[in-house]
């Protein structure tokens, strides 16, 4: 899941800030644990994440996909004071070992788990207005999760959506059916008048838009 050459990664990687030592040990017993271990953001991406928290400072965050909670604390990184995070998990099976990277963290008092489909969790928001959300969970369903969200984000916010150069399938000649939906999300960000939008080359393509 990286578009990026291993020397490439390892330079940015030694060009930044350290990984924090509680996210460097979820990253390796995420490694050692779990079965699609390359799902987690990782410890540029993550740096990525807590910087664009950091600027926005945000009160409320939104994440879609939580897996080990890698990405969850890189966000939580940025809260205001009084800020809490939402993640959305649908995978049971994950609960205990969030649970305990959240302890772990010193953030479980601000991180506020959801297991269950995100689409159902998302309806339940009916008053809340985020300031961040991290799209980051089933690929099919980006495009419905950026449609339900965009309602849900103030002018300024920012939604931030993983993999969406999908190993670099999308700008090649690639026909299948993962890369036609990648193709079809960014055409439909690339115009729409609502947002300002910018790919990020980072691992498998990070696509930054905030709401006007
Ligand atoms: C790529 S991983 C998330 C990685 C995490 N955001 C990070 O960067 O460390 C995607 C996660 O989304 C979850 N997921 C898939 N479909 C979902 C759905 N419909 N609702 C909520 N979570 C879902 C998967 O179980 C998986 O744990």
């Amino acid at each position: 899941m990286d578009i990026l050459d291993a020397q490439l990664q390892m330079y940015l990687e030694t060009h930044c800030d350290p990984e924090p030592e509680t996210l460097k040990k979820i990253n390796r017993d995420t490694y050692l644990k779990q079965l699609k271990p390359n799902m987690l953001s990782g410890h540029f991406q993550g740096r990525l994440l807590s910087m664009l928290s950091k600027l926005v400072q945000p009160k409320l965050i939104l994440e879609i996909g939580a897996f080990t909670g890698y990405a969850t604390i890189c966000l939580a990184e940025g809260l205001a004071e009084g800020g809490v995070i939402h993640t959305i998990e649908v995978n049971k099976e994950q609960e205990e070992t969030l649970e305990k990277n959240f302890r772990l963290s010193g953030y479980s008092d601000r991180i506020i788990l959801h297991i269950g489909d995100a689409k159902d969790v998302i309806f339940g928001f009916t008053d809340k207005i985020f300031d961040i959300c991290f799209i980051d969970a089933d690929k099919k369903s980006n495009l419905a999760y950026f449609e339900l969200i965009i309602k849900k984000i103030r002018p300024g916010g920012l939604i931030i959506i993983d993999n969406v150069l999908w190993k670099g399938k999308v700008y090649g000649e690639a026909k299948d059916a993962d890369t036609e939906l990648f193709r079809k999300l960014n055409d439909a960000i690339a115009v729409n008048t609502q947002v300002e939008k910018l790919i990020l080359p980072v691992r498998d393509g990070v696509l930054v838009i905030r709401k006007k």
